[in-house]
């Protein structure tokens, strides 16, 4: 049972800052006089408007968009992943975080990758057992109106004819070209003689056809038991992974409460664990709640919140895992008590390095990993972020499968202290062990005040985080979702003791005004996340959907 669902109150009222267990929720809201998509593909976002068109509603359309998604977007999410959907369900007020995640398989041992440098993020060793597959089947036929087969339909006719290489997919082809030449069905999808094809390039994947074939016509059981889970098992074994067709027939997707936050006039509601992402993002909007963020000047507010970010990451680090495995202290992170302790080792004009914290890297994005919003006009909501990982994962395909297995196993803290693909440190709630979920930090979130409603989400491993909580921020601020997605990053994580921008994200007051506080900056090379935002303001009946410039995506209104 999910530590979170024993919670009943505590109270942080003094801040303002409070968790709850999720209920229905209070106010009736008009209905949304449009249904709006932001995704990180435009084929996604059209499918899953054709499936509202159709007759369906968000979460149909949610079936739709990922699937979609799992075909344009092969790098970042899909069959061979998975993923956590948040949805509201407008009729009855009901939240819940459907929890597809991948589980570590049942001869997992903590020490496994011990001496093996790559050993978690390639190859069939770093695959979990992927949940993506049964969280469509679940969320089809639990709070959908279509057939599974409906909603896959786009998805199987684009998988088949193929669809347009574009620059964001041709630079991730680039980045793992070798990898992808040891894998000779990859290597036929993806390379052209085993060059990096030109963008334009029609990209036709008839075997993922095939096996999203097989989950239209069999749903969840086509996938997980008989001969494909039978071939999936012997295919990674085969290649020295450890799968068993146990450890698939066994894998099932968790309902989950998602927590439920609140924040001056706002109501959060957001991944939990094991989601390290809601945690996060509530121990630091905790410790923010405690200022006054409007009257401060907006480099002050910038600092407050690495500061924030800075402890809220480092609890990450120690404290969370996969709730049905460790004891998470959930009361207690997010409390108004904890946030005030936290906040007397802040100083307004200076950086705490996080040495001085009580002990317990980040590496440049890669655009793998996707998150879509959708609202239908019945009001029903789902923000679902789902992944494979690293850049196409496991960089391994079981031969006649036709897609990547995910290499999520490196969410795990591998061993205690050594940093992951994100620069993440763990401790032990988040050791390797068989059936458990590595701690993610993918984070769906819906935003309410009286005014209006924000669904939001990112790509970005560990940046995902302080990258939706910016969003919230900026939105709780009046920004529209063209502002929020385009707005600059600005990341911390705890370790390494370091401020992350993007390129061109501070100008150079604002850079020096950090550096005299004490802060350490590092450039990043390139720009990370992927948000897609709705937005829907209650009074003037606008909807707004959008997709961030960094990405290929679009938002639609219909
Ligand atoms: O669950 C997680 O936190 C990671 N597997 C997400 C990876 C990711 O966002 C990669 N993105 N750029």
């Amino acid at each position: 049972m999910a530590v979170h669902s024993q919670v009943r109150w505590f109270a942080a009222a003094l801040f303002g800052v409070c968790l709850v267990v999720v209920s229905a929720a209070a106010t009736p809201v008009p209905l949304p006089p449009k249904a709006a998509i932001a995704s990180g593909h435009p084929l996604a976002t059209q499918a899953g408007l054709d499936v509202i068109a159709q007759g369906g509603n968000a979460f149909d359309a949610a079936v739709a968009v990922s699937a979609v998604l799992a075909v344009v977007e092969p790098a970042s999410s899909g069959v061979g992943g998975g993923g956590f959907y948040l949805l509201h369900v407008a009729a009855t007020g009901h939240d819940v975080m459907v929890d597809g995640r991948e589980t570590a398989p049942m001869a997992a041992t903590r020490d496994m990758y011990a001496g093996r440098a790559e050993g978690s993020t390639a190859g069939p060793l770093a695959a979990g057992i992927p949940g993506e597959p049964a969280a469509w089947a679940w969320v089809a036929s639990h709070y959908g109106r279509l057939p599974l087969a409906t909603s896959l339909k786009s998805a199987i006719r684009i998988a088949r004819d193929g669809f347009e290489l574009y620059p964001r997919l041709q630079n991730a082809i680039r980045v793992k070209q070798k990898q992808l030449l040891q894998s000779p069905d990859a290597a036929g999808v993806f390379l052209l003689k085993g060059a990096v094809p030109p963008v334009g390039a029609r990209i036709r994947q008839p075997l993922l056809a095939g096996t999203l074939e097989l989950l239209a016509r069999e749903g969840a059981d086509g996938f997980y038991k008989g001969a494909f889970a039978a071939k999936l098992a012997a295919g990674v074994r085969k290649d020295g992974g450890l799968w068993t067709v146990d450890d698939l027939a066994r894998y099932r997707v968790i309902e989950r409460a998602p927590l439920r936050l609140h924040y001056g006039d706002a109501t959060l509601v957001t991944a939990s664990p094991p989601s390290s992402g809601g945690v996060v993002i509530g121990d630091a909007l905790a410790i923010l709640a405690g200022y006054d963020l409007a009257s401060l000047d907006a480099n002050t507010r910038r600092h407050l919140t690495i500061e924030a970010l800075r402890r809220a990451y480092r609890d990450r680090a120690e404290y969370l895992g996969d709730p049905d495995f460790v004891q998470i202290p959930l009361e207690l992170l997010l409390s108004s008590q904890y946030a005030a302790g936290q906040r007397t080792s802040i100083r307004l004009d200076r950086a705490t390095p996080s040495s001085v914290l009580r002990p317990v890297y980040t590496g440049d994005e890669s655009p793998s990993t996707t998150h879509f919003s959708v609202l239908d006009r019945e009001g029903n909501r789902v923000g679902a972020t789902v992944s494979i990982n690293l850049f196409f994962g496991a960089t391994y395909m079981v031969p006649g499968t036709g897609f990547m297995l995910n290499d999520t196993m490196d969410d795990f803290a591998v061993s205690a202290g050594t940093p992951n693909a994100f620069g993440l440190v763990g401790a032990d709630a988040n050791a390797i062990a068989p059936g458990k979920r590595a701690l993610s930090s993918m984070t769906p979130t819906f935003v309410e005040r009286p005014s209006g409603l924000l669904i939001i989400g990112s790509p970005g491993g560990s940046t995902i985080i302080s990258n939706v909580l910016g969003g919230i921020l900026n939105w709780l601020d009046g920004k529209s979702a063209a502002e929020i997605v385009a707005a600059p990053r600005v990341h911390h994580q705890y370790l390494p003791d370091s401020v992350m921008l993007e390129p061109g994200a501070l100008n150079a007051e604002e850079r020096a005004d950090l550096e005299r506080r004490g802060h350490k900056l590092h450039d990043g090379r390139s720009s990370w996340g992927n948000t897609q935002v709705v937005t829907w303001d209650y009074g003037s009946g606008k909807v707004e959907a959008a997709s961030d410039p960094r990405g290929a995506g679009v938002g639609l209104v219909y």
